[in-house]
Formats: structure tokens, sequence, C-alpha cells
């Protein structure tokens, strides 16, 4: 059939999603605690609707069901993450033989069904007892996590090429440290750049035990949210001010994780404020030698800035926004369901700039969706009518064609998320799935999106 946006052969069609955040049995198959079942029990008031991470979708009990439905819209790739603390409870030791069951059902299943699993091996998710030994600030925590990603490199690495050592490492950063909505709740700049810095030395420990292991086809990489910081206007201050949006949030992991060094601007602002994290002799070789193969780049909105136009409070704390404040461009096309707005082009500057300045790494779009509160209001008959996200996957997918016809190196795309799932402090508030969830039943629906998915898969465009 002829097609108006074919796609390159072998194109990955499929979704992603995360543990905490799909298979619930949070207590069950001898899990151990993460952060979020602690912060869930000391303040689930914090948590949309008082929903925590007990149940969410029951992937734990219904993956065969799942998979089954993602080969029927047409996934041909799908992401899942492994939970750290559901392997190796308290972070360190053993393995737990009934997680290894789990996830080695989970692959088995996908690949019984032509499905190619992308493992992640973190997604916000750290091990309750690690969190109380200081998390990311500590080095001992990086040395458990290599491990534990070792273990899952010989324990899965027979049947999965693709891995992941961490989605979004700077939300945990901005979420934990900075900006109050992930657990432990610190305010405190020089304490974030620590974390952000032992998560990269981490990374790059994961890829270096990665190597050792030969694993077929193997490739391994990171997910990367790549917010391109667009500046109000071309004033020099307000350049100067998306650029430095663009060092903290983009290529404070970007740069590391591509090109093997961090931004000589960003150390020396850092340096300037007194904000510098300590490092470790060595740790500059081993980020030299252990870059990413493949780059997994999530994309949901643009990031406007302006100039500061208040000075920052003498007193108060260091915080990245002393060299920006946010901007709402008149007149932006907004998802009026979540309060986001839309800049479909977006995806198309992130790939050339990857073309043009990370040596067109191989990557992927890893996730790009919308989230729409009470999505039910567009029920009829038994489906949700999703057009929205139809419309709003379609123009993504455009840009992302534009891109791969310049020459830009991208290799499939993924949508957050195969079905509704729980997003951390908003929980169920926010719908994103090709399937829709009752939370009491947990039955899945297809939404009409689904449909239009495996339309666009089988044909590998639209
Ligand atoms: C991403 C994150 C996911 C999911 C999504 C939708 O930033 O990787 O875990 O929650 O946002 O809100």
């Amino acid at each position: 059939m002829s097609r108006t946006y074919p796609f390159p052969k072998g194109f990955w069609w499929g979704s992603a999603t995360s543990a905490t955040q799909i298979e619930g049995a949070a207590s069950e198959g001898g899990k151990g605690e993460n952060i979020w079942d602690h912060w869930y029990r000391i303040e689930s008031n914090r948590f949309f609707d008082n929903v925590g991470p007990e149940t969410t979708s029951d992937f734990y009990h219904r993956y065969q069901e799942d998979i089954k439905q993602m080969k029927e819209i047409g996934h041909n790739t799908f992401r899942f993450s492994i939970s750290w603390a559901r392997l190796m409870p308290g972070g360190r030791g053993e393995i737990n033989p009934e997680a290894a069951v789990f996830y080695n059902n989970v692959i088995d299943e996908l690949l019984a069904h032509d499905i190619e699993p992308f493992v992640n091996l973190f997604h916000f998710d750290m091990p309750l007892e690690l969190q109380e030994e200081g998390g990311w600030e500590s080095r001992d925590v990086v040395e458990a996590y290599t491990r534990y990603a070792d273990e899952c490199f010989r324990i899965f690495g027979d049947r999965v090429s693709k891995w992941f050592t961490f989605n979004e490492p700077i939300v945990p950063v901005e979420g934990g440290y900075l900006y109050d909505f992930h657990y432990p709740n610190i305010v405190d700049a020089k304490r974030a750049f620590q974390v952000a810095y032992n998560t990269m030395i981490a990374h790059a420990k994961a890829v270096e035990a990665f190597r050792k292991h030969n694993i077929m086809d193997g490739q391994i990489g990171i997910i990367l949210n790549l917010t391109p910081s667009y500046p109000r206007s071309q004033n020099p201050a307000d350049l100067r001010s998306s650029q430095i949006a663009d060092l903290f949030f983009n290529r404070s992991f970007l740069d590391p994780a591509v090109l093997g060094e961090y931004p000589q601007e960003l150390i020396d602002l850092l340096q300037e404020h007194g904000q510098l994290p300590e490092t470790e002799k060595g740790d500059s070789d081993l980020l030299k030698v252990n870059t990413a193969d493949i780059l997994g780049v999530n994309y949901y909105q643009p990031r406007r800035v302006k100039a500061k136009e208040s000075l920052p409070n003498p007193y108060g704390l260091f915080m990245p926004d002393w060299f920006f404040d946010m901007y709402e461009m008149p007149g932006r096309k907004m998802n009026p369901y979540r309060g986001w707005e839309i800049y479909e082009k977006g995806i198309y500057d992130i790939m050339i700039n990857l073309k043009e300045n990370y040596g067109n790494i191989p990557s992927f779009i890893s996730e790009n969706g919308m989230g729409v509160q009470n999505e039910e209001r567009f029920m009829e008959n038994g489906e949700i009518q999703d057009d929205y996200r139809i419309e709003f996957i379609r123009e993504h997918l455009k840009w992302l064609h534009q891109a791969i016809g310049e020459g830009c190196n991208a290799k499939g795309y993924h949508l957050w998320s195969f079905m509704d799932n729980w997003s951390w402090m908003n929980a169920y508030k926010n719908r994103y799935g090709f399937f829709s969830v009752n939370l009491e039943t947990k039955e899945r629906t297809p939404k009409k999106s689904a449909h239009w998915f495996k339309f666009v898969s089988e044909n590998n465009g639209f």
C-alpha cells in the first residue's frame, strides 16, 4: 500500500513501561522495599487520590495477557525495567529466585511473540536500604548498582541484547534533591550535583561490566529526557539563559554519556558557584572509555526560557533557576487535558542536534506520549476514542520521518505507554496507554489509538 510517511525497514514500533509503574505485587514474590513503597507508607497524602504503588496495573500477574495484546497491536519491541529491589532485595547479595523466574518468563514470553525485549536497569526505584545509606550520594551504592547490573547481564544476557542503564537520570536529581517531588525530598543543589555525577559514574561502570559479557549483538545505552531549551528571543540574555538551562538539564548527562566528558562550561559554572561534586581518581578515564552504543530519547514537551527577571534571593539556596525563568510563549499549542505544551518539531530539533553534535549516535524515541485526565469522558461504544492521541503521535512521527530523511540515525518509536499506569506522585491521574485499565477490575480495553498503531506498525508507516 502506498504511504506518505514510510519508515526504514526494521523500524522499532512498541511502547515503554517501568517496573514500579506497572508490576504491582509490591510486597509479593520476595520483593524488597524501594523508596516508593516507603514514601507512600509515610506520606500517602502526597499521591494523587492516595493511590500507592502496591498493585498498580498488576503486570506481575497479567504479563502473559499483556504481551499477547502487545503482539496484537503490532509491537515488535517493548521496553520494561527490572526492579532492583525485587531482583536483589536490599540492593545487595543473593538474587531473589522468584524474581529471576518472573523476569525470565517475561523475556521468554516476549521472544515467543517475536517482540524484542529492551531492558532498563533503573527507573527511579532505589532500594530503600541503599537510600538509607545515602542513595546516589554514596560511592558504595554505585558499587552495589554495578554488581546488580553485572548480575542482570549474566542472568538475562543470553536472550536480551538491548540494555539501558538508566531512564531519565536527571529526574531523581530534580525530584529528590532540588524540587521536592521524589523521596528523599532534599533541597540542596550541591548534593543534587553529587547525585547526578555519581549516577553517571554508575552508568559508566555498568557499561564497563557489560563489555565483559560478550552478549550477542549486545548494545548498551541510556535513556535521556532531552527537553530542548528554547529561548524567548535572540537577545543575548535570553540566549545565555537557554544555554545554561541546556547545560543543566540536557548536556549534564548527554555529553558524558555520548562524548565521554562533561561540557567545560558546566564545570566552570559549578566551580564559580562552589558547587562542584567530589570526584575520584580514574573517573574521567572511566567516562571517556565507556560511552553509550545507543541512546533512548524521551520527549514530551519543550522547555522555553527567558532571562531571569528578578535577582535570586542572596540568602537563598543555589538553584539552576538562578539563571533563567520559565517562559510561556503566547499562542503555544497545549494539551488541555494535562497542561503541557505540545511542540512536535522538538523531536526533529533533538535528532538534528544528535546528528550534528553527537556523532549521529544510533537512537530511538524511547518515550513520547500524551497524558489525559478523566479520559473516560471520551468513551463511546465501550472504547476510548482518543483521536487527540492519534494526532499527537502522528504529528510527532511526521517530524521524526523528516529527520530520518535528512540522515538522522533514528531506529524506532516507543509510546509511553502500553497501558494506563501509575505515574509516581500523579498516580493514575493522567492516562497514557494504548489500553485503558479499570482500576477496580484491572480489565484492559484497547483505545482507538491501539488500532491505529497496529495499522502503522503493520504498514511500517502511514
Ligand atoms: C516520564 C517517565 C515515566 C512516565 C512519563 C509520563 O518522564 O519516564 O516514568 O511517568 O514521564 O509522565
